[in-house]
């Protein structure tokens, strides 16, 4: 090894402010990959990282190495332009549901390998599993083979996909360096590049109940991952949209579910739609299905009016080994014990629906992760969410909580009502699409 590949070297060059050389990333990712650094190795550079950051080239050429780390699936048998749409979260965020198969019904084949919730409610995966029998874990074959076939596929991280990332994360996780933006954009790039894609669009979410809660991170992170994009021949896009009230009128799993069927049927919440069509339009344009965003948004609306995006929903369920009768029949999905409405204290408009309190009881009542190793409940939830700026009257209703502990929806009922204030003057809702950063 030459001494400048020895990980205490290049620890110090990152330490004393220097740009790493290519070679140098090449060998941290691979010597993180093959247990060649201690932890404690990583861990320190991750640090000097977070400290003194890194150019646009250094974050590509992590990117390029933590890509490089495993398998990348090979979409080449796939005839179009595969585009993924990759979200950096938020409290009711159950757009992936209605998208991909809305996007794949337009003709554009959508590849979406997801991750699933740590910490307040359930990530795509764990939502896609409250439907009884749908797998995730399919090998990337299957899912080459699927998306070939009905052109989506929703699927799980495999192990062989990035490897390094799930090494770094962890360390990441417990040594206080995820809030890095270099290190977060070659995180979440180099999984989605690894997917097999084309071209991406991001949902980059600002705000309380946002991974980022500054708009202007948020837009430098969205900025970063858009060049890192473009700098690997992905054309990349992103919205940066406002996460100050739960999405949709549901919060958790199974309740996510039903509420994303019923977008499909044309019956979804005004936010969840103007998200979805925000991003389905950037992915028609990208996928080049449409010329124009008029065009596109168009073709969006008609795939759900002429049930092609229902269809193609049940093509997906049935496929991944789901039962398909949960679209018609709701009450099919998992349904916890106990409902409870709660009630406004006053008349008023609703002028906050705090989006952390509602995940955090969300949580509470077992629908996400504390801790890795944590079972998610697929039933329970919050459902019939009232949206800032509308008008409730004294007793009128909040929310529904579903349960399936006595005591646990005790414990959360003061939660849920605190998330909620009434005032007596109607409000405007934040502007919900922000930015576009191409
Ligand atoms: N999500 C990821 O996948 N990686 C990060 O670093 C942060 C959020």
């Amino acid at each position: 090894m030459a001494a400048s590949a020895f990980p205490q070297a290049i620890i110090a060059r990152k330490r004393d402010g220097h740009v790493l050389t290519p070679d140098e990333i090449a060998a941290f990712i691979h010597g993180v990959t093959h247990g060649e650094w201690a932890d404690y190795q990583a861990a320190a550079l991750l640090m000097a990282i977070f400290l003194r950051g890194m150019t646009a080239d250094e974050t590509s050429c992590l990117t390029d190495a933590m890509m490089r780390s495993g398998a990348i699936a090979d979409l080449a048998g796939v005839p179009g332009i595969k585009v993924d749409k990759h979200s950096t979260g938020g409290v009711g965020d159950k757009v992936s549901l209605v998208l991909a198969p809305l996007v794949a019904a337009c003709g554009v084949p959508v590849p979406m390998i997801s991750g699933r919730g740590l910490g307040h409610t359930g990530g795509t995966l764990d939502k896609l599993e409250s439907i009884p029998g749908f797998q995730v874990g399919l090998s990337l074959e299957a899912y080459a083979a699927q998306i070939r076939r009905i052109g989506v596929s929703m699927i799980g991280q495999t192990a062989e996909i990035a490897p390094a990332d799930r090494k770094l994360y962890a360390l990441r996780d417990v040594t206080a360096t995820v809030e890095s933006i270099p290190l977060i954009c070659a995180s979440i790039m180099s999984k989605k590049l690894a997917e097999g894609i084309n071209a991406l669009v991001l949902n980059v979410t600002f705000g309380r109940g946002a991974f980022m809660k500054e708009k202007a991170r948020a837009r430098e992170l969205a900025t970063a991952m858009v060049a890192i994009g473009h700098a690997m021949g992905k054309p990349t896009r992103a919205l940066l949209t406002a996460m100050d009230q739960p999405l949709g009128r549901a919060v958790g799993n199974a309740v996510e579910v039903i509420e994303s069927i019923e977008a499909l049927k044309g019956r979804g919440p005004a936010d969840l739609m103007g998200v979805t069509f925000a991003l389905g339009g950037q992915m028609l344009l990208l996928g080049q299905a449409a010329s124009s965003l008029s065009e596109a948004r168009a073709r969006l609306e008609n795939a759900i009016a002429d049930g092609s995006a229902l269809a193609k929903f049940r093509d997906l369920v049935t496929a991944q080994g789901g039962d398909p009768a949960v679209i018609d029949d709701s009450t099919r999905l998992p349904r916890a014990r106990f409902t409870r409405e709660v009630g406004a204290g006053n008349a008023g408009y609703v002028v906050d629906v705090d989006p952390m309190a509602i995940a955090q009881a969300a949580l509470l009542l077992g629908a996400g992760r504390a801790n890795v190793s944590a079972v998610v409940d697929p039933a329970v939830g919050l459902t019939d969410l009232v949206k800032v700026g509308e008008r409730v009257p004294c007793g009128g209703r909040l929310c529904t909580i579903h349960a399936n502990d006595e005591p646990l929806l005790a414990a959360a009922l003061p939660q849920i009502r605190a998330a909620f204030a009434i005032g007596e003057r109607p409000v405007a809702p934040a502007i919900l699409i922000d930015e576009l950063i191409e």
